[in-house]
């Protein structure tokens, strides 16, 4: 499973891919909101920072298909042609993500609430799909089920596209999708760092150092004996 970082702040980003193995990064028209700057340049500093096989996410905001296709090369031509163009599954979406599928851009289907506009976004051309698994919790759904239901309907129909599970709130929710092979999993920062703390890990840690201390001298290490 794919781990990319759902954020637009440059200085989180990089705490993150520093102490976590990331494969790329995220965001969403809201996510730049809360940066207050322009978009575009934030987008310019993740790519600048991210390396060259890094995953980099941006959406368009046009609501027309042929004005999301301009918009898509406009992004492409500052940020790269590796750059996914998130486009949502609304029936403009769907026929922008036709368009560019013919143009051999790289699609990420977003805002995605049910199964079937998951598996039609692939169908469309897109290679990741993102459900919004704790949006769908909170609404009553079950976001997991929902992830793993388009999983299965696009490896049944034998069709290439990936989820990128989003809109995560807990660890157990990307535990059970990453169980399921799901293909990737887009995580703010937090959550991603709680995938791996535990306090009988950091017990463990600190009754070892002690018994080393304890043999050696205070502070030592492997390099001081
Ligand atoms: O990028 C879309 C998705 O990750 C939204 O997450 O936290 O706003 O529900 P959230």
């Amino acid at each position: 499973m794919l781990i990319l970082i759902d954020d637009g702040n440059l200085e989180g980003i990089k705490e993150v891919y520093s102490k976590m193995p990331c494969d790329g990064v995220t965001t969403n028209p809201s996510i730049l909101k809360r940066q207050n700057k322009n978009p575009i340049e934030v987008l310019k500093s993740i790519r600048e920072y991210l390396p060259p096989q890094a995953q980099l996410h941006a959406q368009v905001i046009s609501l027309k298909a042929e004005d999301m296709v301009r918009e898509a090369q406009h992004m492409r031509s500052i940020l790269g042609d590796d750059l996914y163009i998130k486009v949502p599954v609304t029936s403009e979406g769907i026929r922008a993500m036709k368009l560019l599928n013919d143009l051999n851009i790289n699609i990420t289907g977003t805002a995605i609430y049910t199964a079937m506009q998951g598996f039609i976004a692939g169908k469309a051309g897109a290679k990741y799909v993102a459900p919004y698994i704790n949006r769908l919790d909170n609404m009553g759904a079950d976001g997991v089920q929902v992830a793993k239901d388009i999983h299965d309907m696009l490896k049944t129909s034998n069709l290439e596209t990936e989820v990128v599970a989003a809109s995560f709130k807990n660890s157990q929710q990307v535990y059970n999708l990453c169980k399921y092979g799901i293909g990737a999993a887009t995580v703010a920062g937090d959550v991603l760092m709680g995938l791996i703390k535990h306090d009988a890990t950091t017990n463990a840690v600190d009754v070892f150092t002690n018994d080393f201390y304890s043999l050696v001298g205070e502070n030592k290490t492997m390099l001081d004996v």
